[in-house]
């Protein structure tokens, strides 16, 4: 189960999306916003990455107008790694490299053709499971001091 979400800068991008997931078959669980009417970034950015962090939904995809906004908040939810992207090779290398669990995009920066093959590249590529990056991942936590 993937957690959807945006404000009503990525309210249009996630419409496509959403078709786009479930011509996939992919299931997805929407958090909103219900309109295109002007809202909080934030809001969103919280319900999905604690959607994701609890274990209720795998992996998350969260749309604002930049990205940017949405990212900042859900990357402040401990267990969140989301990646804001704008290219295939961004999200493939996210999801090898730091297992990322959401995928940030700019709807205002992103075209519908790209955006949706951003998704399927960031939900079709595996984690590389490889030591230096498990390692690399541990070392993101709070409470790790570097040397
Ligand atoms: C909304 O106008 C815009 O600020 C928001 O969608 C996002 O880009 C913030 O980072």
């Amino acid at each position: 189960m993937i957690a959807i979400g945006s404000d009503h800068g990525g309210y249009e991008l996630r419409q496509e999306i959403m078709k786009h997931l479930e011509k996939r078959g992919q299931e997805y669980k929407d958090f909103g916003c219900d309109t295109p009417a002007s809202t909080d970034y934030p809001i969103y950015g919280k319900k999905v990455a604690e959607a994701v962090a609890s274990g209720e939904c795998e992996k998350g995809i969260l749309i604002c107008g930049t990205g940017i906004g949405i990212s900042i908040t859900a990357n402040k939810v401990p267990g969140i790694r989301c990646a804001l992207c704008g290219d295939c090779f961004s999200a493939q290398a996210t999801r090898e490299h730091n297992d990322a669990n959401i995928l940030a995009m700019g709807a205002r920066v992103v075209g519908v053709g790209l955006a949706e093959k951003i998704v399927d590249t960031f939900l079709d590529t595996p984690f590389s499971n490889d030591e230096r990056h498990i390692r690399r991942i541990s070392q993101i936590e709070p409470g790790y001091e570097p040397k």
